[in-house]
């Protein structure tokens, strides 16, 4: 695994580079899945990363997966609302679909996306389905029981939405890797089956990873990754109040002095990491400035920091907020300009499978 995920790694940063260089030879898709709003942890993870792609002009399509919320969350009551509270975090942080080359939509909206589901299910087994140690791993931390089959097979539908409009370059977390390492092989599958044996031109990409800069960023009890559901988490839609409240309350240790010290004080270094990110001053740094100031400070200075760090996206998502009609123009703007893309791969693949009436 490891040698794989330095491939990974190495592949990542060679795109990074030649994303500078030829822009338009891109296609990024990246996507979240609707249970909630978007906290801190998201923004400094792949939010602010997003913004970036999508200023530099590279084609971008942000994807709510809308459908597979359905794997393993019972709460489909909330599936629409947290869509439409998503869109409002990409807005607030600086996407923009009428400046930039980004289109936003719910997967459920592309039939053309799902479409692909059938032939693509055709090309895996069911070993390799049941294999995936992120799925196992979901299945476990979830603690389900009766697993369905949306849970063993959405690999295979993420494959459909980053194929379905030939994305070729997916940010994630090392996390989501078996599921891009599926992607490529339905792609290869696809290809070689279909296009390649008949002497025909292939269709699809061999999407690769776009890993992640910013270390793992962990919640505010400094022991594990940042999540709403572990109650750890920061919202871009807190309130300043309920900032300082929550930092106030984060776990520190019991030394004084404040250094940065990422192995031995993992909970410290997790605060000053996150007052770096703000400032953009090195953590070593912030820690020397702190020193005997403490633990108070050490909070004082992060409320501080992020506070002011977020007070546009904030204010930005205030005023969203009050436009519920311009969210959904966005969303349905987003799901025409995919589905006009899914057509085009679709009557290709018909072609390629000869089912062309
Ligand atoms: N599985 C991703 C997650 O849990 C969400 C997702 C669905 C996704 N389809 C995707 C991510 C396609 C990247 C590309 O966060």
């Amino acid at each position: 695994m490891s040698d794989t995920f330095e491939a990974a790694v190495e592949i990542s940063r060679k795109i990074e580079e030649d994303l500078k260089v030829n822009p338009k030879k891109y296609r990024v898709l990246t996507g979240d899945r609707p249970t909630g709003r978007l906290h801190i942890g998201h923004y400094f993870g792949s939010l602010q990363n997003r913004v970036r792609i999508a200023e530099m002009g590279i084609p971008t399509m942000i994807l709510i997966a809308d459908y597979q919320v359905l794997t393993d969350h019972d709460a489909y009551q909330e599936i629409s609302q947290n869509t439409k509270q998503l869109v409002i975090d990409y807005l607030a942080a600086g996407i923009n679909p009428e400046k930039q080359d980004v289109i936003i939509y719910p997967h459920s909206y592309v039939p053309e996306c799902n479409q692909l589901m059938i032939p693509f299910l055709t090309l895996v087994s069911n070993a390799e389905l049941s294999r995936n140690p992120t799925v196992k791993e979901e299945i476990e931390s979830a603690g389900l029981k009766n697993v369905n089959a949306g849970m063993y097979t959405y690999p295979v539908h993420q494959a459909c939405d980053i194929l379905f409009c030939k994305g070729n370059v997916v940010p994630v977390g090392k996390d989501q890797l078996p599921h891009l390492e599926m992607t490529r092989n339905i792609a290869k599958r696809f290809n070689k089956k279909f296009c390649l044996d008949a002497g025909k031109e292939g269709v699809f990409p061999e999407p690769q990873a776009l890993l992640s800069k910013t270390p793992m960023i962990l919640g505010l009890d400094g022991s594990q990754k940042m999540s709403k559901s572990r109650g750890n988490a920061i919202m871009l839609s807190a309130t300043e109040d309920e900032t300082a409240k929550l930092i106030k309350k984060a776990k520190t240790d019991a030394e004084r002095f404040i250094t940065y010290e990422p192995e031995r004080r993992p909970e410290v270094a997790n605060l000053l990491m996150l007052i770096s990110l703000c400032t953009g001053e090195e953590p070593e740094a912030i820690a020397a400035r702190i020193g005997d100031g403490g633990g108070g400070m050490l909070k004082s200075t992060l409320t501080e920091a992020l506070n002011e760090k977020l007070r546009p996206l904030r204010d930005e998502r205030a005023r969203l907020e009050a436009s519920p009609d311009y969210i959904r123009q966005v969303l349905l703007t987003g799901s025409q300009k995919a589905r006009e893309i899914g057509i085009k791969t679709l009557e290709e693949v018909r072609e390629r499978m000869n089912m062309v009436i």
